[in-house]
């Protein structure tokens, strides 16, 4: 246990939105220290979740790419195969790389990192418990930034052998040869692309009629097709009714259409959403108000109702993204240094790094269509854009959406390759309140990707030049 005792700001949880506070409490001049209760500091984002899989999906896309269109470029491999065990060696090295980096920089900026699972006992008082011993810290300020976990399913409880989180089919030993994945939400389609790209087939059951629901509906659409069209088969409306799971394999129990279906599988993956976790924090020994789905409750400065306890990220209602932790770990810590921050959730991109990728970033047309705006759509497929021609890469489309009577970017949607980069562009024109117009006239390189976001705005304002 650490000798220090007393802080100005204690942040509970090392993730995207724990690390970030603790390190910037620091650099505004506050004692700082961060609990964490794993051995490793990073949080679910880092060890289990956005970094790891990204590693797949990327090492998966590359062999998919040389299998699949190899030739076609006028590359051949004559031995082309995966080696698995290679694959998740990197993807863990990569993973270490990230959360030791973390660690450095709580040294850099002073941050105290206390190993151990953390409790309130007071609005000001924490115990943390590690290998049975206590210890008491003081805290001014409390941030609660302990995260979310998977959501089980009753009769399908994880035991990450056979029936897997997100965090065990991240550590498979080996590449099942079928994969049922129950929930088609980000992570179904993420994990469900990295393992039909290594071979596996792979069988999406989703209980809603149609996939990614938080996502533009012409998006949607459109990533299912190309998904389906890469080997995934997907049953949508349909309703996962029981299992039975064995040593080495798993039947799941499906209705669909009417219809009774039974699949089997090496593994089921499922990824039916998350829910905030606060396991042992005390909260409700201090008071701290929770929402009847388990959210912490805030108010816009993030403050809970205890004064001195601040929550931010998957614990608190909203989009459980990584970045959007972030940002909340900031404004939080800035608050309390006397700043002014603030929070745009209307510029908070959202991803899924699928091939080709979707990213999102202000109001779908069905929300801007529910608050009864008027509206101003351009879009413009990848098939007319002439970088995506030359990589071979035309699937998707930018559709942007603006509100007619100020011209004003409310929305901005792409499906196609490097959507995930390309997005900044509309996060930007959103927190600058720029018009579709503005994007028109700004230049793009050519030939790039991006050609393809200034053609929708062209489209928007009637005049597209190149369709
Ligand atoms: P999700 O909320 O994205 O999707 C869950 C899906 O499961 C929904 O389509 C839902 O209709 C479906 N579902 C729910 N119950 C079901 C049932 N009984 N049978 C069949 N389908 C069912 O949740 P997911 O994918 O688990 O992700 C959790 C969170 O993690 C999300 O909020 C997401 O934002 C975050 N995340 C973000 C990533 C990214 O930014 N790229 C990557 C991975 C996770």
């Amino acid at each position: 246990m650490n000798g220090n005792t007393s802080f100005d700001v204690v942040v509970i949880g090392s993730g995207p939105g724990g690390y970030v506070a603790a390190i910037r409490a620091a650099q505004l001049g506050f004692k700082t220290a961060c609990i964490e209760k794993d051995s490793t500091l990073g949080g679910t984002c880092l060890n289990v979740g956005c970094i790891p899989s990204k590693a797949l999906l990327y090492s998966s896309e590359m062999f998919h790419f040389l299998q699949k269109d190899g030739k076609t470029h006028g590359i051949e491999i004559s031995d082309l195969r995966v080696e698995f065990s290679q694959m998740m060696k990197r993807k863990q090295e990569v993973v270490t790389g990230f959360t030791q980096g973390v660690a450095g920089l709580f040294k850099k900026n002073n941050v105290e990192r206390i190993t151990g699972t953390a409790r309130l006992l007071s609005p000001n008082e924490i115990e943390v418990t590690k290998d049975g011993q206590t210890q008491k810290i003081q805290a001014r300020y409390t941030i609660l930034a302990t995260g979310s976990e998977p959501i089980a399913l009753p009769f399908l409880p994880f035991d990450e052998k056979i029936v897997l989180s997100s965090t065990g089919a991240l550590s498979l030993p080996k590449i099942p040869k079928k994969l049922i994945v129950v929930g088609a939400g980000v992570i179904g389609v993420e994990l469900a692309s990295v393992y039909s790209r290594l071979g596996t087939q792979v069988v999406v059951v989703e209980m809603l009629d149609y996939i990614c629901p938080m996502m533009d509906q012409t998006i949607r659409k459109t990533l299912l097709q190309t998904l389906k069209k890469q080997g995934l088969e997907f049953y949508l409306g349909a309703k996962v009714t029981g299992a039975e799971v064995g040593k080495e394999q798993v039947a799941v129990y499906v209705e669909h259409e009417g219809k009774k279906l039974t699949f089997d599988a090496d593994n089921v993956l499922v990824a039916v959403g998350r829910r905030p976790y606060s396991k042992g924090l005390g909260l409700q020994d201090v008071g701290v108000q929770v929402s009847p789905r388990g959210f912490v409750e805030v108010n816009q400065d993030l403050q809970t109702n205890i004064p001195s306890i601040y929550a931010i990220g998957d614990l608190i209602d909203g989009a459980m993204l990584a970045h959007r932790a972030s940002e909340e770990g900031i404004a939080a810590v800035e608050k309390l240094a006397g700043l002014h921050p603030h929070v745009n959730y209307m510029a908070i991109p959202n991803v899924i790094y699928t091939h080709p990728e979707v990213a999102a970033v202000g109001l779908t047309e069905q929300e801007a269509k529910d608050a009864q705006l008027k509206l101003q759509i351009g879009s413009c497929l990848f098939k007319a854009n002439s970088r995506a021609r030359c990589i071979g890469d035309t699937d998707g489309l930018v559709k942007i959406i603006g509100e007619a009577n100020t011209g004003r970017l409310i929305g901005m949607h792409i499906i196609g390759p490097n959507a995930s980069e390309m997005i900044g562009e509309g996060v930007i024109a959103i927190e600058k309140k720029a018009t579709i117009s503005d994007i028109a006239y700004a230049s793009h390189a050519h030939p790039t990707l991006s050609e393809a976001i200034k053609e929708a705005a062209l489209n928007a304002l009637g005049h597209a030049i190149h369709f």
